[in-house]
């Protein structure tokens, strides 16, 4: 594809097929990321590749954890603070969008639930990557991290795969 074209086609996608992605693919698709810019050219980024059986135990582990309803506001890297305009309206035009698509009400705790769980299953993806950065890196490597997801991205979707970014 041309480069724009790819820019375009790239959306987040939140159901898929669960054939599997040759682990080569993989690999490629990191070396290309790994083409990012980074400040002072640390390359802080570091990627745990989940599949197969490996994917399955995380998402049932995960999945089993979320039923203890872990205290939330635990996360260890920064989050917004207190949430304010304009920020706060876009948040709550994408969850009407997102969950009023698939005939989830606003105010239905239990099917949010249910659905926002849907990200501890990589949406069925067959392939997981988790993303980490060494605890002592400031926000400028985080920038670093977010390059590198969207080269990443972008490359999948030039060859046919598709991906969503998730913070969950
Ligand atoms: C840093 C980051 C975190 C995100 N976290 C989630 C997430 O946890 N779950 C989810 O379904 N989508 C998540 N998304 C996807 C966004 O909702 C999506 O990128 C945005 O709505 C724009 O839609 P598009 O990606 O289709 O262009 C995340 C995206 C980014 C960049």
């Amino acid at each position: 594809m041309e480069f724009e074209e790819v820019v375009r086609a790239r959306r987040s996608v939140r159901a898929f097929r669960s054939d599997p992605v040759p682990p080569e693919t993989i690999r490629a698709l990191l070396d290309i990321a790994r083409r990012a810019p980074s400040g002072t050219n640390i390359q802080p980024w570091k990627v745990h590749v989940v599949a197969g059986a490996t994917r399955a135990r995380l998402e049932r582990e995960v999945l089993a954890h979320r039923e203890t309803r872990p205290a939330d506001g635990v996360a260890e890297f920064p989050r917004m603070g207190k949430r304010k305009e304009p920020y706060l309206s876009r948040m709550r035009a994408l969850g009407k969008d997102m969950y009023g698509r698939i005939g989830i009400p606003r105010g239905d705790e239990a099917a949010s639930w249910r659905q926002w769980g849907r990200n501890y299953s990589f949406f069925d993806a067959p392939v997981g990557l988790i993303f980490t950065i060494d605890k002592d890196l400031d926000a400028m490597s985080y920038a670093d991290v977010g390059m590198f997801m969207q080269t990443l991205m972008l490359a999948a979707r030039d060859r046919g795969l598709d991906t969503c970014a998730q913070g969950a």
